[in-house]
């Protein structure tokens, strides 16, 4: 099959790839030329495990290619999805103009059938605005040419997002017409394994769904974080409390670790958008809302243990930071907690050393101007001379450092452990005064 993919951002670049390995011929579309030119020269933008051989292999090919020509893209793939970015705006919901600039290209350019699929994140009812916007520009050029507009949400995790693609659990296809949803299936088949992952349903059910999927897991980690904060207080240990709770299948065990809060292009944006949803629809997503706020309070839970560990003043302290990405094997910081700690540190006249595996470059884009930070090249470079050392990652070669050694290197041996990496009783051993999230540690 020929494929347009519009927009080679995370997601875009991961389905057109994935898309040529099993045989179909694909056409990358950008608006970005230094982006394109990256790729074409073999470059991959992005930090994700997997992809750049995929893209190489697919390259070399002959089934994947790159181009900024939007013309040549509307004319070429029969299906055109569009992966473009959906940012939120002030107000949370999702900004709409990328998505509908590539329909409007879509519509003024295409030469015969086409089924054009929202991949990227949007508000239920962005179908008929793209169904609409194509109208538009077919009726702008007195064109009479059939089309359908599928939704089709994706489920990659980043860092998993080839693994996700290539062998899903479940491949949602919002369609309301039978070309369209033959011509997904075929599309699909090669991803299915031993039994169907296919669902066919309505366009608007498949839209919700997607938001449906996020917010669910976001309430499960934000439930987990409050009642971490809760068992502080009561002396108990939210560790054993998870695992009291995720050996019932009916709750399992994903999602359920509390933390510094959760961060990424994903959760954080479809939280907000879908309470907005609610609101501009009259309904009041209360608990959704509580879902967002807890989250909030909780990137700023660690700050709060090194406040009153140290004092509100941190002018002279210095803290050694593991971990900036919003999670490990990525080096993607949007929401992540790292920026929120950071801040507050700075804020109270602390210097802090940052070490993560991938995230430096992004760190140093972010906060370019801010002399308090230093990125280090190894995570005990971190550790010289700190007050305490802060986790905000999970990233593996955190988990077992060798504690002898921080406890020499640092200033004083304290850790704020945000990810709940580390046993309480083992950094007792090593003499280590430690802080997790909802666990029984010396007074927090
Ligand atoms: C998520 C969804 O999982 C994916 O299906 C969707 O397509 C996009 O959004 P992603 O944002 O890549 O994927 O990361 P994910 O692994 O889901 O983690 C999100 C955040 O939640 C991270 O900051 C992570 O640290 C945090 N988290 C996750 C917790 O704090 N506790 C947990 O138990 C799990």
């Amino acid at each position: 099959m020929r494929i347009t993919v519009v927009g080679t951002g995370y997601v875009g670049l991961v389905s057109g790839a994935c898309l040529a390995d099993v045989g179909n011929d694909v056409l990358c579309l950008d608006v970005d030329p230094a982006k394109i030119q990256t790729l074409q020269q073999g470059g991959i933008p992005i930090h994700e495990p997997g992809l750049p051989e995929l893209v190489r292999r697919n390259v070399e090919a002959g089934r994947l290619r790159f181009t900024t020509d939007v013309e040549a893209a509307a004319r070429y793939g029969t299906v055109q999805f569009i992966a473009v970015g959906t940012p939120p705006d002030e107000d949370g919901s999702a900004d709409l103009q990328y998505v509908l600039a590539a329909a409007r290209n879509i519509g003024r350019y295409m030469d015969g059938y086409r089924v054009v699929v929202d991949k990227s994140t949007v508000p239920v009812g962005t179908a008929d605005k793209v169904r609409a916007t194509i109208a538009e520009e077919l009726a702008a050029r007195g064109a009479a040419i059939d089309y359908s507009v599928v939704s089709n949400p994706e489920f990659l995790k980043e860092g998993a997002a080839v693994e996700d693609f290539m062998r899903p659990d479940r491949i949602i296809i919002g369609a309301d017409d039978e070309r369209a949803i033959d011509c997904m299936r075929e599309l699909y088949a090669p991803f299915q394994r031993n039994h169907a992952r296919q669902l066919v349903m309505d366009v608007r059910s498949a839209e919700l769904a997607k938001y449906a999927a996020n917010a669910m897991l976001a309430t499960r980690i934000s439930f987990m974080n409050e009642l971490a904060n809760l068992a502080e207080t009561l002396g108990a240990d939210i560790e054993q409390v998870r695992q009291g709770i995720g050996s019932d299948p009916r709750i399992g065990w994903h999602f359920l670790y509390a933390g510094c809060g959760y961060g990424g292009s994903c959760f954080p944006k479809d939280v907000k958008a879908l309470v907005r949803t609610g609101r501009e629809h009259g309904h009041e997503l209360g608990l959704l809302a509580a879902v967002e706020a807890i989250n909030r309070r909780q990137k700023l839970r660690v700050v709060d243990k090194v406040v009153r560990r140290f004092g509100e003043d941190l002018r002279g302290r210095h803290f050694a930071l593991w971990g900036l990405a919003f999670k490990p094997e990525t080096d993607d910081m949007r929401e992540a907690p790292s920026r929120v700690v950071l801040e507050e540190l700075f804020a109270r006249g602390a210097t802090v050393a940052a070490y993560d595996p991938a995230a430096s470059r992004e760190a140093r884009r972010i906060f370019g101007q801010e002399t308090r930070l230093g990125c280090v090249e190894r995570p005990m470079q971190a550790i010289e001379g700190a007050d305490a050392l802060i986790v905000l990652t999970e990233w593996k070669e955190f988990r077992s450092p060798d504690f002898e050694r921080i406890r020499a290197q640092m200033r004083q041996p304290v850790v704020f452990d945000g990810r709940n990496i580390y046993e309480p009783a083992v950094m007792r051993r090593y003499g280590i005064e430690y802080f997790g999230i909802g666990r029984r540690c010396r007074a927090a």
